[in-house]
């Protein structure tokens, strides 16, 4: 097992531990020492809960455990799920000192996240993302929250768990699908600021195509390392934490467009990285073969890199105006200044968002 720290606060003592490896789900030592009280809440979903609910529940088996199972999608990371969570909480009578699980993906780690911050103005919760994209990304930094029908991941808070425990194994009974997806997100450590990850990640995607547990336990790591350290620097996103919305600004717009789930997220933030190449190109700032490289990395991932036809330049423009990161209506993106070194702007052309967007949309009927 390793275990990386993700440093927090003056004193410290906000900080907490990332626990990556395999059969760490039946580990009561790895969780006892971040449940303060007896009540605890494991929070999962209808697809992941057959799989891991009941080893997972025996490792809380010291604790007076109630479950909530929400129903499985995108489309359900709303304030009405939410709701269910709270009505659990109460029905069983919580108090300040008891513990939330996030049993799942990301999408149950940012709910259950968000319920544990508002929960009586905030309370403890431990992170067991079962996801790729989880374990490499979401469970990491603290970022909770639900989607609102006019904007991706609008409604939300900064509430870090207690820690992170990321066990592979899970990762075998994942769709290939949601493998590639958080891919994506593996892929944009490198891209915005380690080249030596992202030329091992070119000779090595065939590996994790094929879940070889090194390969994907090296590539969480890195990625995870990455994540903590950009997160102890910026925990609230005022300066580098933007940066690993490399690929968001685009792909938020495509997700919200295309309505929650069409796109998985991971699919959306691909596409997204890919035009924020395309059009750090336009700007002088990458080459054709660079944006080629980027292309070919995402394809072996089996990644798309195309926005859907109905999105053109001014539905892009509507939905990229409630980015979080637009201030004062202006829209930042983040794009690079050479490969393997990413950038906040809000500086460039319309003009040439404008050709990327046409450059990237598929042909009708695609
Ligand atoms: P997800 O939570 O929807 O999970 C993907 C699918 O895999 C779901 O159907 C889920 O039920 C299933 N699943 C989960 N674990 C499984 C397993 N071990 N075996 C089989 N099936 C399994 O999606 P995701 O890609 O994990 O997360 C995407 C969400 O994360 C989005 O809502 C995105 O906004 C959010 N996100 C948040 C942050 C953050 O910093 N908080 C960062 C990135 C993404
Ligand atoms: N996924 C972006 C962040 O955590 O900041």
């Amino acid at each position: 097992m390793k275990t990386l720290q993700v440093e927090l606060g003056e004193s410290g003592d906000r900080s907490y531990p990332i626990y990556i490896g395999q059969s760490l789900l039946t580990k009561p030592e790895l969780i006892e020492p971040y449940v303060i009280g007896t009540q605890v809440l494991i929070v999962s979903n209808e697809t992941v809960a057959p799989l891991y609910l009941d080893k997972v529940k025996k490792t809380f088996s010291a604790y007076d455990v109630k479950v909530v199972i929400l129903p499985d999608g995108e489309q359900y990371k709303n304030i009405d799920e939410l709701n269910t969570i709270f009505d659990a909480l109460l029905t069983a009578k919580f108090d300040r000192t008891c513990t939330l699980v996030a049993l799942g993906g990301g999408v149950v780690g940012d709910m259950t996240g968000f319920a544990a911050a508002c929960y009586q103005r905030g309370v403890n919760f431990i992170q067991i993302p079962t996801t790729l994209l989880a374990q490499v990304d979401s469970s990491v930094g603290g970022k909770t929250g639900v989607n609102h029908a006019k904007g991706k991941n609008m409604i939300g808070a900064f509430h870090q768990p207690q820690c992170v425990i990321a066990d592979c194994d899970t990762l075998n009974t994942l769709e290939d699908k949601q493998l590639s997806a958080g891919i994506a997100e593996v892929i944009k450590y490198g891209l915005i600021r380690d080249m030596d990850f992202t030329v091992w990640l070119e000779k090595n995607m065939h590996k994790l195509l094929e879940r070889d547990a090194d390969a994907l336990s090296y590539a969480i790591e890195v990625s995870c390392r990455c994540k903590a350290e950009i997160v102890a620097e910026d925990e609230k996103e005022s300066g580098v934490r933007a940066l690993l919305n490399l690929g968001h600004t685009f792909g938020h717009a495509i997700e919200t467009s295309t309505g929650y789930g069409n796109w998985l997220h991971g699919e959306a933030v691909a596409t997204g990285m890919l035009m924020a190449a395309d059009l750090s190109m336009r700007l002088g700032n990458l080459t054709e073969q660079d944006v080629e490289r980027i292309d070919n990395l995402l394809d072996m991932a089996m990644l798309p890199t195309r926005a859907p036809h109905h999105m053109d330049y001014d539905h892009f423009i509507e939905l990229m105006a409630v980015d979080k990161k637009a201030r004062a209506g202006k829209i930042n993106f983040v794009l690079f200044n050479k490969l393997g070194d990413a950038m906040v702007t809000n500086d460039f052309d319309h003009e040439l968002l404008r050709e990327t967007i046409e450059a990237h949309r598929a042909i009708d009927g695609q």
